[in-house]
């Protein structure tokens, strides 16, 4: 039998977990042949509704967990955690900007990255899901001193897989025969979709599409879908969001069939301020992932990736107290 990873959860009482530690423990996210220990993460006043999703997990008696630890103390919760999943925070509500929270949460991802930092396996790997996803994660990188910088990632995966549904739709084609979909930037309402390295069935995107329907619709209809969804649900994107980190986690630790949108620390690539945490097409396999290089990026192209980089460097400036 092949020996159980560790995977740490936090806000794990909360709508997200709710779909994404039962689909981890069914072998969604690691494959069918790998069980797991999950270590679930909450505050003190969640502890008991966090004790229902225990009795809930154990109930579906899945075959590949090994175990569950339940706690309020990050230490436990990210002992020798070979992947963490960064879900606890508190979500925006109608009206707000992902980044309104960003004082509200940035202090729970230093606290976190400290404790990621002293008490995680070395090669932990750590998806920041809380907003704003993207300064999060920077958040929690620079209080982990010893770890490397690109272990923190941040989830642009929901961005991503929203864009290839609305292309899918428009072109009236499966999502299976999408290539080359590219979201840069923050997760945000500035974020950047970009169509003009996409196929569909092989053809480019924008042959298929007008550039009218591709500004006007496309684009804002991805920036806006965190929004859109709060207001028909009354609460933020869950299944959703716990499908993409699933899908995130899966592609960087046992490869993507393509490219993938993952937030990680820029290097420079394309002219991206180095250090902010920004969303790049990737390539995942052995475990690493690597950004696509070499694309041609038009004017159009050019103004909109600079604007949501202009954002993340000024999120980067309202938290500079927090950076370690
Ligand atoms: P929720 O309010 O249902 O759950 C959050 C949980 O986190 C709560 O149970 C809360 O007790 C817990 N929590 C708060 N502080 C904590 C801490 N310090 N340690 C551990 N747990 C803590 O919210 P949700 O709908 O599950 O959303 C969680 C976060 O994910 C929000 O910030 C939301 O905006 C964000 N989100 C991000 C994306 C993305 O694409 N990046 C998508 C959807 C939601
Ligand atoms: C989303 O994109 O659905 C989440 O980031 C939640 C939000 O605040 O929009």
């Amino acid at each position: 039998m092949t020996e159980p990873v560790r995977v740490a959860i936090t806000g794990a009482a909360g709508q997200i977990s709710y779909s994404l530690a039962f689909r981890i423990a069914a072998g969604d996210m690691l494959g069918k042949d790998q069980p797991v220990i999950l270590q679930l993460l909450e505050i003190p006043p969640a502890m008991d509704a966090l004790k229902g999703v225990v009795m809930e997990l154990n109930d579906c008696a899945f075959p590949l967990l090994a175990g569950i630890e339940a706690t309020d103390n990050p230490e436990v919760a990210f002992k020798d955690a070979d992947f963490a999943l960064l879900v606890g925070a508190r979500p925006r509500g109608p009206g707000m900007e992902r980044a309104d929270l960003l004082q509200a949460n940035a202090a729970i991802f230093s606290v976190q990255g400290k404790a990621l930092n002293d008490h995680a396996s070395r090669d932990v790997r750590v998806l920041v899901v809380g907003n704003p996803a993207n300064t999060n994660a920077l958040i929690a990188r620079e209080n982990a001193p010893d770890l490397d910088h690109r272990q923190f990632t941040a989830m642009m995966r929901l961005d991503h897989n929203r864009a290839l549904s609305q292309l899918a739709e428009k072109t009236g084609k499966s999502i299976n025969t999408i290539d080359n979909m590219v979201v840069w930037g923050n997760h945000s309402a500035t974020q950047y979709p970009d169509l003009h390295q996409c196929t569909v069935d092989g053809q480019p995107a924008m042959s298929l599409v007008d550039q009218a329907w591709y500004e006007n619709d496309f684009i804002p209809t991805v920036q806006q879908r965190g929004a859109a969804i709060i207001k028909a649900r009354g609460a933020s994107s869950a299944a959703s969001a716990a499908s993409a980190a699933i899908d995130h986690m899966r592609d960087w630790a046992l490869g993507s069939d393509g490219w993938v949108s993952m937030g990680i620390p820029s290097d420079g690539s394309y002219g991206v301020e180095p250090g902010i945490v920004y969303s790049y097409p990737v390539v995942c396999k052995n475990g690493d992932y690597e950004i696509v290089q070499d694309l041609e990026i038009n004017a159009f192209s050019r103004e909109r990736m600079k604007t949501t980089e202009d954002e993340l460097r000024s999120e980067r400036a309202a938290v500079e107290d927090l950076l370690g």
